[in-house]
């Protein structure tokens, strides 16, 4: 069943390229238009939205912050994202004209449901982004957008969050189209980019050996550090999420903007920090608040791991290792730059002797509270 894999984990990580390939089938037309009919909610009543609320829990909550990048860029729509643990248990403010998005692999995590069940008693439109045809989250749903990602086995989330990116992006270029919006050319020039992805997730799967070792490297680190702006602020944390759940180690993700409010006290003498840099291009300033922030922790000698853009040689200086991605547009970055990250807390749950895809304590599905 593994195919020839160490694991299940190894195996959804090598067949990311395809499920996100499979999650756009059929998803454009010939011009670059968005065909999402399937979402089956009228064009009239998208164009009422005015606030988006994603609810997701764990990974899919960090594929929702991300989300939140991509609508708020495309349509200008308002757009909120919350732990679906929390949500359910305030009092929200939303209406008919709240399109609440509710992630899930699975379709049976119990806070999501609630989460989605307290939105649609208020009156709100519920679109569900699911890998899992026919369950629970999907079935109470007004909508549903499905990821393709094939089963997902391992406990630990890969594939389905990748796909779950394309499934939020495919949503807020759409949202997008419906509305018409001053970005109308910048979506085309991203729906083709997205059309080319799986080819860029293959190019970093193909050279994660160095990545690999760096890993083992590290099996006795006590802390690892993840720091991001922008889009690369919720791949820390999902890089972070990784490697507690998968190599019980401490980690945390951090917006690398909050360093000196805080978290740069963690920084002593050979703590690994790995960086997610944004793209040189397009939004230079946050590039360079990055390497800069990546200065400042080098210099009180951090061991640094910079995620960057092939290319971006103002990086060299102040890395101790660089894992290269393909060049990519701002917003679809965390399709590239998480995929190092799975390879590095895979590998070093491997080095420690953990089990990838059962790791202690956790469920694939949380259903219950
Ligand atoms: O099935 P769901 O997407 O609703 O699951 C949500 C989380 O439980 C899940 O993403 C969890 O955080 C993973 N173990 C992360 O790898």
């Amino acid at each position: 069943e593994k195919g020839g894999h160490a694991s299940f984990m190894h195996k959804e990580i090598a067949e990311q390229p395809r499920a996100v390939a499979d999650t756009l089938l059929g998803r454009i037309g010939a011009d670059g238009e968005l065909l999402l009919d399937e979402l089956r909610i009228p064009a009239a009543e998208l164009r009422e939205v005015d606030k988006v609320v994603v609810v997701a829990c764990g990974t899919a909550f960090h594929a929702g912050l991300i989300a939140k990048y991509a609508i708020e860029h495309w349509t200008r729509i308002p757009c909120e994202v919350e732990p679906a643990s929390e949500f359910r248990h305030r009092d929200p403010i939303l209406d008919a004209r709240t399109l609440v998005v509710a992630v899930s692999q699975s379709g049976e995590t119990m806070d999501t449901l609630m989460a989605l069940r307290h939105a649609r008693e208020q009156g709100s439109r519920v679109l569900a982004i699911c890998n899992t045809n026919g369950s629970t989250i999907p079935r109470e749903s007004d909508a549903v957008l499905y990821t393709h990602a094939g089963p997902e086995v391992a406990v630990a989330s890969t594939k389905a969050f990748l796909t779950q990116l394309v499934a939020c992006y495919l949503v807020a270029l759409y949202l997008g189209q419906v509305r018409g919006t001053k970005w109308g050319d910048e979506i085309q020039g991203v729906v083709r980019d997205l059309a080319g992805i799986a080819g860029a997730v293959e190019r970093v799967l193909a050279d994660m050996e160095p990545v690999r070792a760096l890993a083992r490297s590290l099996a006795g680190a006590g802390t690892v550090l993840f720091l991001g702006r922008h889009v690369g602020y919720p791949v820390a944390l999902e890089g972070a999420l990784k490697l507690k759940e998968l190599a019980y180690m401490h980690a945390e993700g951090f917006a690398a903007g909050e360093l000196k409010h805080g978290p740069i006290a963690l920084v002593e003498e050979g703590l690994p920090v790995v960086v997610v840099v944004p793209s040189p291009r397009g939004r230079s300033v946050l590039h360079d608040k990055i390497v800069s922030n990546i200065q400042e922790i080098r210099a009180r000698g951090a061991r640094t791991i910079v995620i960057a853009e092939e290319g971006d040689e103002t990086v060299l200086p102040c890395a101790d290792h660089v894992v290269w991605v393909p060049v990519t547009p701002t917003l679809l970055q965390p399709l590239v730059t998480t995929v190092p990250l799975q390879v590095f807390a895979c590998e070093l749950a491997v080095a420690r002797g953990n089990e990838v895809d059962q790791p202690r304590n956790l469920a694939k599905s949380v259903t219950v509270e």
